[in-house]
């Protein structure tokens, strides 16, 4: 059967998606693009925020004349939306066949064979709680970054705001010898730089094996120039993971570091598990391991606005936490109340135009100090790593590049060049048809910046005459 899969949400369900895409192929079934060939389309879902559920939704609708016009079979809702939501799903959704969560993965070769005998609407949330180590990804020759290896799922934190710990189970690390042979063979396929990833990533402990002493495992790869990872917890920031984050040569120096609020009471509130001047001091922990060195580093956050009882004083003492600390981004969102969470039910919600103009205020600040960051970069030289190779009529080939803290730079040297050799003869190209490769390692000179975005030519390296 032809199948298609659509990811919404984080890193967990491209991974999850890949996990499914590789037992559905190994079943005989065939992964396509085109939706209207598609016997059975899954979308794996996320439910961190209302906004993210209403993409969904909004998708489940348009989808709808697929299966009236007879190729589409099963629509089927996976991952954390359909843990949350469950049977209110298909009780809602007339045309919708299947519903399972993310515990329930494994089963789904055994769920498509019922849908095809005929059984429907099919609803599976079994396994979040249950042991089970991830299932292979989908196997695939092509070379493409972000690559994820995951190394713990599930979460033990149980912030008062956040969904996760009931759609994703409890924290379950997985054996760090599978985590190495995952890696290894990636690095043996040609991946330069793979990304660790769980929901609080740095929590990982297996046998007396902890995060810190995982990255020193995987920096140990020949062959590996990258290792980034996704998303740590402050509470589980140890001194031992800044430390391997300065001293191991591959594992890159950005740290994203969600604070989620910056005022004490909001944290307790939240029950992040920190103060703000616990947060301050690893922050500033980490930057002094750097204060001699040259090599740019990047911190980054997360920012809940508008959290249940947050005041305009304790919002104040967010913006004036972003304005010390002075992250090179951050992610900012107005508290969504989650049904089933504890901050869903707390007293003095505060009402959509003022968490919006939170939010507005955050967003503001955070764009200046963000363009200042940028300006900082302007005249160096940086390491980047190509990983996106286009080529269009209009620009010619391009390049989209990452620094080693994570940060995007254009380049777009080969624009001319390219136009006047191969766009006249010819308007398909593949991945190497350019200077460079997906995967190189190059340097180059920050020629301009915006708010967002970096660009930069490559700096050739200087001719060495022999006499
Ligand atoms: N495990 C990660 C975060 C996962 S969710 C951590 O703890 O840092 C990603 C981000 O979504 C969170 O950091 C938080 O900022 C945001 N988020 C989670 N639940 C939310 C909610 N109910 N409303 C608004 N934002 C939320
Ligand atoms: Fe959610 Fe908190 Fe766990 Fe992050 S640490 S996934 S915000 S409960
Ligand atoms: Fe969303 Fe689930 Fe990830 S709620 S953010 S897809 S863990």
């Amino acid at each position: 059967m032809k199948y298609h899969i659509q990811s919404f949400g984080c890193q967990m369900n491209v991974y999850d998606t890949k996990s499914l895409m590789g037992l559905l192929n190994s079943a005989g079934h065939e992964f396509t693009d085109n939706l209207d060939e598609a016997e059975m389309i899954l979308l794996n879902t996320c439910a961190i925020r209302e906004g993210a559920e209403d993409r969904v939704r909004g998708r489940i609708g348009q989808l709808k004349r697929f299966k009236d016009r007879g190729v589409l079979q099963y629509l089927g809702v996976c991952g954390c939306m359909g843990q949350k939501e469950g049977r209110r799903l298909t009780d809602s959704v007339s045309f919708l066949d299947l519903v399972m969560g993310p515990g329930a993965i494994g089963n789904i070769v055994s769920l498509v064979d019922r849908l095809q005998a005929g059984e429907r609407p099919l609803i599976d949330l079994s396994g979040i709680d249950d042991y089970f180590d991830e299932i292979p990804p989908v196997e695939t020759d092509e070379i493409t970054y972000p690559r994820f290896v995951s190394i713990m799922r599930g979460c033990d934190k149980r912030c008062t705001y956040c969904i996760v710990p009931y759609t994703r189970g409890g924290e379950h690390s997985r054996d760090p010898r599978i985590i190495l042979q995952e890696a290894e063979s990636l690095v043996q396929k040609g991946f330069k730089e793979i990304t660790l990833i769980g929901q609080t990533v740095n929590s990982y402990s297996y046998d007396g094996v902890h995060f810190a002493n995982l990255l020193e495992m995987v920096n140990d790869i020949p062959g590996i120039e990258r290792i980034r990872f996704a998303t740590s917890h402050p509470g589980s920031a140890t001194r031992d993971m800044f430390d391997a984050m300065a001293g191991l040569d591959h594992v890159c120096e950005q740290l994203h570091l969600p604070v989620q609020a910056g005022s004490n009471r909001t944290l307790k509130r939240m029950k992040r598990g920190y103060t703000r001047e616990e947060y301050l001091e690893k922050i500033a922990y980490f930057r002094s391991l750097f204060k001699d060195s040259d090599i740019p580093i990047s911190v980054t956050t997360d920012i809940i606005v508008g959290f249940p009882g947050e005041t305009e004083e304790e919002f104040e003492e967010t913006l004036d936490l972003m304005r010390e600390v002075r992250y090179d981004a951050a992610f900012m969102f107005k508290f969504s109340p989650r049904r089933g969470t504890p901050a869903a039910e707390m007293p003095d919600q505060v009402d959509e135009v003022e968490k919006s103009r939170r939010l507005d205020r955050l967003i503001k600040l955070q764009q200046e100090v963000s363009k200042e960051v940028n300006q900082e970069f302007l005249g160096k030289t940086i390491e980047v790593m190509i990983e996106r190779v286009s080529h269009t009529l209009k620009h010619g080939t391009t390049y989209e590049a990452r620094m080693r803290t994570g940060r995007i730079v254009k380049l777009d040297q080969d624009s001319k060049l390219d136009q006047d050799s191969k766009f006249d003869q010819d308007s398909k190209f593949d991945q190497d048809s350019g200077q460079h490769q997906v995967g190189d390692i190059l340097n180059v000179a920050v020629t301009r910046c915006t708010s967002y975005s970096l660009y930069g030519e490559p700096v050739k390296e200087e001719e060495i005459y022999v006499a």
